[in-house]
C-alpha cells in the first residue's frame, strides 16, 4: 500500500506549513484503538494537524493488519494527518513501514557512530523518498527512557557544526536534535532546568530550512502525577519540561513536538480513579472510555497551549 490510498499526508508536507505559520506540529504516540481515537478526536475537535507516531514496539503490540485496519477506518481530515515510524533502528524497519502505507520513517541513528548513522540514515533516505515518504533522523543522543525502543544512556547535546553536512549527506527531511529533553517521566529533578536553547539558536542558524523536532517533550502534568498516587500509584520525583521552555524552542524552528509519557499518565490517571472509586465495575469498556477521554482532554490542552497548532486545517 502506499500511503496516499489512506489520504496521509507526510511530515515534510505539514511541517513546512508549520514552520511557515510558526506553530508546531503534536506527534502523540498510540499503540491501540482508544489511544488512536483519542489523539483523531483531538485533532478533530481542535481542527489541528497531527502526526500520528507508531513505535517499534506498538507496531510489534498491534501487528500490521490490525494497525493498518484501524488507519483505513478512522475518520480524519484528508491530507492533515501523517502516519509515522517513531524510533525505526533498522533499515529493513522504516522499508517494511513504507510498504504497510506510512507516510513518514524515523531512522535512529544516534547511538551509531557519525559515520554509520549517515550511512544507514541516507539509504534510508534514498528509499522512502522514491515513494515519497517523509525522513527523520537524529544527530545528537537523548538521555532517558521510555521502553526498549529509546535506549537508556547519557546524553550528548547536538553539535551544530555537524548539522549541516549530516544534512547534505543524509538528505534527511526532518532533524530531530539533543538540547536537554530526555524520554520518559523522570526527566529532571525540579521543573527549574532550562533547555540549551544557544545550541537550538546555532542550529537553527545552521540550516534554516529543515524542521527541528524534539523528543522526549511531554511536560509531565503535576495534577496526573497527584491523582496517581491517590488512587494507588507510586510516581516519585517525576518532572517534565516546562510549557514555556517548548514554546520557546517552537519559535526557534522546532515543528514537530513528540508527546507520549503525558498520554500515559493521563489514562493511567483515569483508569485508576475509575477503579478505585468504582469498586464493583468490571466492564473494560467503561473505563478505557473514560481514559480515552482523558488522553483526548490532555491532547486537546497541548494542541491549545503548546504546540498552537489549533485551527490550522
Ligand atoms: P516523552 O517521553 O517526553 O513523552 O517523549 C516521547 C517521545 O519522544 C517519543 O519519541
Amino acid at each position: 500500500m502506499h500511503y496516499s490510498d489512506f489520504k496521509l499526508a507526510t511530515t515534510k508536507t505539514l511541517l513546512a506549513r508549520a514552520m511557515r505559520g510558526g506553530y508546531a506540529v503534536p506527534a502523540f504516540n498510540f499503540y491501540n484503538l482508544e489511544t488512536l481515537s483519542a489523539i483523531l478526536d483531538a485533532a478533530n475537535i481542535t481542527q489541528s494537524p497531527v502526526i500520528l507516531a507508531v513505535s517499534e514496539t506498538a507496531l510489534e503490540y498491534m501487528g500490521d493488519k490490525l494497525l493498518m485496519g484501524m488507519i483505513h477506518g478512522a475518520t480524519y481530515k484528508k491530507n492533515q494527518i501523517a502516519l509515522h515510524l517513531d524510533h525505526g533502528h533498522s533499515f529493513e524497519i522504516c522499508k517494511h513501514a513504507i510498504n504497510l502505507g506510512f507516510s513518514s520513517v524515523m531512522f535512529d541513528g544516534s547511538t551509531l557512530s557519525l559515520d554509520e548513522n549517515i550511512k544507514i540514515s541516507r539509504r534510508v533516505s534514498d528509499y522512502a523518498h522514491k515513494f515519497g515518504v517523509s525522513v527523520e533522523t537524529e544527530l545528537g543522543v537523548l538521555s532517558g527512557k521510555e521502553d526498549k525502543n529509546t535506549k537508556s544512556t547519557n546524553p550528548i547535546y547536538t553539535d551544530p557544526n555537524l548539522v549541516k553536512d549530516f544534512v547534505k549527506q543524509t538528505k534527511t527531511d526532518l532533524l530531530a536534535i539533543a538540547i536537554g529533553t530526555s524520554h520518559g517521566a523522570y526527566k529532571r529533578k525540579t521543573n527549574k532546568e532550562t533547555l540549551r536553547f544557544d545550541i537550538l539558536k546555532q542550529i537553527a542558524d545552521n540550516i534554516p530550512n529543515i524542521p527541528l523536532v524534539l523528543h522526549g517533550a511531554s511536560n509531565i502534568p503535576q495534577k496526573y502525577i497527584k491523582n496517581i498516587n491517590k488512587f494507588g500509584g507510586d510516581i516519585k520525583n517525576a518532572f517534565g519540561i516546562p510549557p514555556a521552555q517548548i514554546r520557546k524552542a517552537i519559535s526557534l524552528h522546532v515543528a514537530k513536538v513528540n508527546v507520549e509519557s503525558d498520554s500515559r499518565l493521563a489514562f493511567t490517571s483515569a483508569v485508576r480513579e475509575f477503579l478505585y472509586t468504582k469498586k464493583s465495575d468490571f466492564n473494560p469498556r467503561d473505563y478505557l472510555c473514560n481514559a480515552k477521554n482523558e488522553m483526548t482532554k490532555n491532547c486537546i490542552n497541548e494542541i491549545q497551549n503548546i504546540m498552537g497548532s489549533g485551527y490550522k486545517i
